[in-house]
């Protein structure tokens, strides 16, 4: 079994860090107009941002349907578009967003 995980992992690691790139990529090409990543603003948070604070499952659902969300969000009004993607573009483009900040305020409540 051990063999088994010592095959695996590398594979695996390969795998998501593909998603990752594949979510900047999905970033730059749908969010990047609202949504900065180097803090420099926008009609959207910045995703270091929303990376400290939200879940990533949250953050999907977000990007998915922003109008089913944007009350529990706290937000009173809803500006951002529902955008043509595709479920694995949005999985993809969370990962990406997940990964911009390790550290998570809901963790270290
Ligand atoms: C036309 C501008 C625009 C584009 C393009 C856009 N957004 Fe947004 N986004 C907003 C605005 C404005 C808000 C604030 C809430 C609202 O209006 O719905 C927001 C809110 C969000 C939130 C919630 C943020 C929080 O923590 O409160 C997420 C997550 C999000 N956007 C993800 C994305 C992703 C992912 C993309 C690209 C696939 C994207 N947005 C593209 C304008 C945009």
């Amino acid at each position: 079994m051990i063999k088994y995980g010592v095959i695996l992992i590398p594979f695996m690691i390969v795998f998501i860090q593909a998603d990752i790139k594949n979510g900047e990529a999905v970033h730059q090409a749908n969010c990047v107009t609202c949504h900065s990543t180097n803090m420099t603003g926008g009609l959207g948070k910045d995703f270091n941002l929303v990376s400290y604070t939200r879940r990533k499952k949250d953050i999907i659902q977000y990007a998915k349907d922003p109008y089913s969300l944007y009350k529990k969000f706290g937000y009173s009004a809803n500006a951002m578009p529902t955008l043509p993607l595709t479920d694995q573009e949005f999985e993809d483009v969370g990962d990406y967003i997940d990964s911009l900040q390790p550290f998570k305020k809901w963790m270290k409540r």
